[in-house]
């Protein structure tokens, strides 16, 4: 049974309010938050990927009871790591002595986390490795082009992660139930960010934008009609009905996004629980902050069954349920 034992987050000390945004750029509280629900997000001033990211690590830890040695699988879900070499994995497995962990990271952009609990529970399961750590962490501000307001409002910094125990069965029903994964690369245009161009002396290429772009009111469509899809396909196959769930912990992107799953699903908003008003859009680290505050602030009960849903650029999404 693959039970998460523990988990944490970190969040930037600043936070910038759609106010603030307001006075360096064309923009409005009431156009971004009338749009989002976004109110504020935090940015890093000090604060690196790898710095949150060993913050929540250590809490989750702490929380699991598990020492850093007996981790054997460390997965750090990134698009905005501090360095393109070391990984970021390789940099939280350092900074916390998980000597005996292999280490590595997995972007798969906003669906990130779930890919990477997906990646773990699957070498768990195969009995490869026993317990795991997984991160998802993004300094999303250095990616952004602050010019472009249509995307630099949308997205904050901050990291969150969760230990994964493959504990032998207890006679209980918990632990990882099902999950879903799905990319499809054809429309991979519709959220993009280019990377450095081939600089060698024999080539002449052009620099791409090395910021994000987004589509996104393609992106909207497709999460809208995607992700109601997923977390009931997810639900059928962990044999259960979407009313036996009692959280829908869906990637962060919009409230619109969120409420319109919520209608499609025909399922309470009560059972969403959001923190995008404060931490806006956060990529792979999205919802392991939220189910961390959910988790800290004692919202989930034994035995409560949770959906966690990602889906971002690539495109990308995922789902899969648990029982805490
Ligand atoms: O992890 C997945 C990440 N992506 C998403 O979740 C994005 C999903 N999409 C959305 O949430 C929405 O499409 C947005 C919130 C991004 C945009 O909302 P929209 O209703 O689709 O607005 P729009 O892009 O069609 O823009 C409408 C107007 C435009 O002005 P004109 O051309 O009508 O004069 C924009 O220039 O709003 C303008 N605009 C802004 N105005 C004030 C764009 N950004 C801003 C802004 N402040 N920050």
């Amino acid at each position: 049974m693959i039970k998460i034992c523990g988990t944490g987050s970190a969040l930037p000390a600043r936070t910038v309010t759609n106010d603030d945004l307001s006075k360096i750029m064309d923009t409005s509280d009431e156009w971004i938050s009338s749009r989002t629900g976004i109110r504020a997000r935090h940015l890093a001033v000090e604060e690196t990927t790898t710095g949150m990211s060993v913050a929540a690590a250590k809490q989750a830890l702490e929380e699991s009871g598990l020492q850093a040695e007996k981790l054997d699988l460390i997965i750090a879900a990134t698009l905005s790591p501090d360095h393109v070499l070391p990984t970021l994995a390789c940099e939280v497995q350092a900074a916390i002595g998980a000597t005996h962990a292999v280490a590595f990271d997995l972007h798969a952009a906003c669906s990130g986390f779930l890919f990477s609990l997906n990646t773990a529970a699957a070498y768990m399961q195969s009995g490869i490795y026993k317990n795991a750590l997984i991160i998802g962490a993004e300094t999303l501000s250095k990616m952004m082009d602050w010019n472009d307001r249509g995307t630099c409002v949308l997205f904050g910094d901050g990291a969150g992660a969760a230990v994964l125990c493959n504990l032998t069965d207890d006679g209980t029903d918990g632990g990882l139930k099902s999950f879903v994964q799905y990319s499809d690369g054809a429309r991979g245009g519709v959220l993009a960010c280019g990377n450095r161009p081939v600089n060698h002396p024999f080539a002449n290429h052009e620099a791409e934008n090395q910021y994000v772009t987004m589509d996104g009111q393609a992106v909207y469509k497709f999460a809208v009609s995607t992700v109601p899809k997923i977390v009931t396909e997810a639900v059928e196959k962990a044999h259960l009905t979407l009313d036996d769930i009692d959280h829908f912990v869906l990637h962060q992107a919009n409230q619109r996004i969120i409420e319109s799953v919520a209608k499609r699903l025909k399922q309470p908003m009560e059972k969403f629980p959001m923190n995008l008003q404060g931490c806006g859009n956060i990529s792979a680290a999205s919802v392991p902050i939220l189910l961390d505050s959910l988790n800290k602030n004692g919202m989930i009960k034994t035995n409560e069954r949770i959906v966690l849903a990602g889906f971002g650029a690539g495109l990308t999404w995922g789902a899969a349920v648990i029982q805490w």
